[in-house]
Order: C-alpha cells, then structure tokens, then sequence
C-alpha cells in the first residue's frame, strides 16, 4: 500500500509544487511507483510536469464525487514510475460543492483507496490555504509534510498548521503524522535565513529533515519547460538537494517502523 504524503503550509509560494514536483520525480528515479496528484485549482502541478490543463476533458474533479469511475483513465504516465494525477480549474468549485455534502472530509480518501495498492508512494499537492480540499488531503494522507521558507513569518504559520494537524489527528484521521519540516529557498548567506532555521530547528528539533532545498534558479526554470529538475539540469543543486530529500524521506518511515517495533 502507497504511503500518502500530503505536501501542505496554507502560506502561499513557499515551495508547495516546487517540493511536491520534484520529491515525487525523485522517488520516481529511485524506482518508487510514484502517483502526483495536483490537488491545486491553481495546476501548477500538473503544467509543471508539462500537461496542457486546456487539452484535459478529465481531471481530478471529474473522480472526485464519482469515486467508482475508474481513476486509470484520468491519471497520466509521465515517465516510467512516476504517473499524474492532474487538476484543471473547475476543481476550485469542489470547495463550494463539499459545504453541503455528509462526510465532507473524506472525499479524496475514497479517489485514492481505489489507487492505492498500485503505487509506493502518492503525493498531495496542496492548495495555499486550509480550506476543504486541503482538509480532503490531511484526511487521505497518513503523513504531511511541510514546506517552509526561510523568511519572517514563516513561524506564525507553522503554529497554526500544526494545530490544524493535530485536531485533524485527533477528529478525522488518527493515523496522521508530520512527517518533517522542510526549509526552501535557503540562502546561507542570508542571515535571516540562518537566524530562522535555527528558531524552527529550536523549536521542532529533528522534525526538521537535515536536507535543505537551496534558492536555485535552476529550480524555478523547470516548470517552464514542464518537467521535474532532474529531467531539466540533473546536476544543479536543486537537482542534487531533491534527490537527497528523498532520501530522508524513505529513511524517516523505517526509522518510525523501527521506533515501533520496540515499544
Ligand atoms: N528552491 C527554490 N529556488 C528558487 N526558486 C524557487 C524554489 N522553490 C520554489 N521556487 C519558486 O518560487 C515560486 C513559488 O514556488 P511554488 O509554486 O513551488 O510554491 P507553492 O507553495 O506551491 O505556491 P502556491 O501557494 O501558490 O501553491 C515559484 O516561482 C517557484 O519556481
Ligand atoms: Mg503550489
């Protein structure tokens, strides 16, 4: 069964996609079967893996009230292991269409128990705030993890995304858990940015993965060409921190399957 990562901080262009895009394309290279699924009206997911969202008739929202339709026609192969689930627009409407619905937060859950089994890992895209497509992700996942920049207020959000976790942890899916914390955009020349990992370090201790992802230019041209960094310049450093990222990520799960086992 596929560990669900939902990548999540309801703070806008902290490194979301960025991170979702380039952990799965990672995954994908250490022969994970990896499922991105852009649950992001915005798509940024979905034309940064170079999917053209006008040519799609099918999409996340088309799966997503009608859980039965087989999900195989919607999900795209990029490359050999790593597959796309994409979004189009219209998803935005599905914030509206869930007010009224029983059972409001387990509608993605459903999608992706019918694709479970064929992937090692799904990763969730997730929209910048905390609204019910996010809630619909920290529902389906069984872990999240959190992008944050290395800027001034990036602390205040973090509070408050963990507060929403845990009361999701502890109403809607108890088998939720905060994978890491994940510092973007990191400039060591910068001294906010040192002075800042440190205050996130102090107060989240090894939560924080000990890869950081550098500001790399390199990373923010990938998109434009629609494909992950390693396609685009596998030798950046952007490339190079992805990959190592991925690493952690695979590490911390034996680490917790370990730390159980003893108790
Ligand atoms: N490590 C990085 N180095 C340089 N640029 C980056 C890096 N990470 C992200 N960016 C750029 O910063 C911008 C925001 O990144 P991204 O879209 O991944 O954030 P997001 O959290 O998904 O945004 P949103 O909240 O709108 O969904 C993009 O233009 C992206 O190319
Ligand atoms: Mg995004």
């Amino acid at each position: 069964m596929a560990r669900i990562i939902a990548i999540a901080n309801q703070k806008g262009g902290v490194g979301k996609t960025t991170t979702a895009i380039n952990l799965a394309a990672s995954l994908a290279i250490m022969e994970k079967k990896v499922l991105l699924v852009d649950c992001d009206p915005q798509g940024n997911a979905t034309s940064g893996l170079g999917v053209d969202q006008a040519a799609l008739d099918r999409s996340l929202y088309t799966v997503f009230f009608a859980p039965e339709m087989t999900p195989k026609a919607i999900i795209n192969p990029v490359s050999p292991y790593l597959s796309l689930l994409p979004a189009t627009t219209d998803l935005v409407a599905v914030e509206l269409e869930l007010v009224e619905k029983m059972a409001r937060e387990y509608y993605l859950q459903d999608v992706l128990n019918t694709v479970q089994a064929r992937f090692d890992y799904i990763i969730l895209d997730c929209p910048p705030s905390l609204g019910l497509i996010t809630l619909n992700a920290l529902c389906a996942a069984t872990e999240v993890l959190i992008p944050l920049q290395c800027e001034f207020f990036a602390l205040e959000g973090l509070v408050k995304l963990r507060q929403t976790v845990e009361q999701v942890k502890k109403r809607l899916n108890p088998a939720l858990e905060i994978l890491g914390i994940a510092l973007t955009m990191y400039d060591g020349r910068n001294r906010l940015s040192r002075q800042v990992k440190a205050e996130v370090e102090r107060c989240f201790g090894t939560t924080v993965f000990s890869t950081m992802i550098p500001r790399n230019i390199r990373l923010s041209e990938a998109p434009s060409h629609g494909k992950s960094i390693l396609h685009y310049d596998v030798k950046s450093k952007g490339a190079e921190s992805y990959l190592a990222l991925a690493k952690e990520v695979v590490r911390r799960k034996i680490r917790k399957k370990e730390s159980t086992a003893y108790k």
